[in-house]
């Protein structure tokens, strides 16, 4: 595999929403150096390249992969292109970084791990939830509630996204609640058995509005309550019941001040969207990424975490489609 020196040079692949967040990430973080970038437009790679101090800057990625520096590849580009980059970046001895999901189609996730056998040395899956601190809080303090039972996952986004982004994305399973099946599957320990998923659309031509309800075969049941579109800010919450208590995962606010009146409480509303909420668990993300490199280890998400993630939503798909409990 790739050596690296002390210190890990990466490229980043798209510079969207969340490109723009990894980089802002890995910026924080000592011993990487961020040294190119790539997107399709020129304007922006290049604004941001500028904003950010990046020295190399391209509109086709292959100039990424080609460059013998570059130890890693943090690959934030629209899901359709994933496997595409995905295969080359390996191919090219990159270590890679890829946003969720690994692809929309379980076979090409298929794909990348029987291409390499020790590809959870070399590809990580940006499930960021669970570096999230209280949500990695509420997964290694579980104990504290005795034995499991039922988890509720709520996941709400502010507005729905573009029909560009929509088209792209592989349908609300395999995009939204691709997050929260994970983050079952890593709070409950085990694997689903069984699976039912209903839903709406609501506020565009695609399904918008879910709920998945799932049992695992450690007899845990889990709730998931997806919306494309929530009023009031991103509604990100997480419940869990266990035989000897609760652990309760709360909204974040923009501040916890709170005003007492007559007749009113006023508080601030919710953080707007993942960057805000979720900013801390994609630094810690990174730099778990960094350590497992640096110690050679497996990475803690991995393209078969993003397999059973994806077999779970193609199953809500199904779920919906046919009106029935899928067994898996
Ligand atoms: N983990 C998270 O919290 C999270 C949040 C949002 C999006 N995502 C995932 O990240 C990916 C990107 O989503 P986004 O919201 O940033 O999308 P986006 O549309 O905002 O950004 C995608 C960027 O990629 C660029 N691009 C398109 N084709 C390219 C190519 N061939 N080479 C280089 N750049 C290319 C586009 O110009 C655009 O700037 C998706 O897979 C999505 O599921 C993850």
């Amino acid at each position: 595999m790739h050596k690296v020196d002390t210190q890990l040079k990466i490229g980043i692949i798209g510079l969207g929403r969340i490109g723009q967040v990894h980089l802002a990430a890995l910026k924080t973080i000592k011993n990487v150096e961020v040294v190119a970038l790539s997107d399709i437009s020129l304007d922006h790679v290049k604004k941001t390249a500028e904003e950010y101090q990046i020295p190399h800057f391209y509109t086709d990625y292959h100039n990424i992969l080609r460059r013998l520096d570059i130890d890693a590849v943090w690959i934030c580009s629209p899901t359709s292109h994933h496997f595409t980059q995905v295969m080359e970046a390996l191919g090219n001895n990159k270590y890679v970084f890829c946003e969720k999901p690994l692809d929309a189609d379980k076979d090409k996730i298929q794909t990348i791990i029987d291409s390499y056998p020790d590809i959870n040395h070399r590809l990580m899956v940006g499930f960021n939830r669970r570096f999230d601190p209280d949500f990695a809080n509420a997964k290694t303090t579980l104990k504290k509630i005795g034995k499991p039972v039922i988890i509720k996952i709520t996941s709400r986004d502010p507005f729905p996204p573009s029909a560009e982004y929509s088209r792209q994305s592989g349908g609300i399973y395999n995009d939204m609640s691709i997050h929260d099946l994970d983050m079952a599957r890593f709070i409950s320990e085990s694997e689903a058995e069984q699976i039912i998923a209903i839903g709406s659309r609501n506020f565009t031509e695609d399904t918008d509005t879910t709920l998945i309800t799932i049992k695992f075969k450690n007899g845990v049941i889990c709730n998931i309550d997806n919306s494309r579109k929530a009023s009031y800010g991103y509604d990100q919450r997480l419940e869990i019941l266990g035989d000897q208590g609760m652990i309760s995962v709360e909204n974040k606010k923009i501040s916890h001040t709170r005003f007492y009146f007559e007749n009113a409480i006023e508080s601030s509303v919710l953080e707007p969207f993942f960057l805000e909420r979720y900013k801390d668990s994609y630094i810690e993300e990174a730099k778990a990424f960094i350590t497992s490199i640096k110690e050679k280890k497996e990475f803690p998400s991995t393209a078969e975490d993003a397999l059973k993630a994806s077999l779970l939503a193609d199953a809500c798909a199904q779920s919906l489609e046919q009106q029935k409990l899928i067994f898996l």
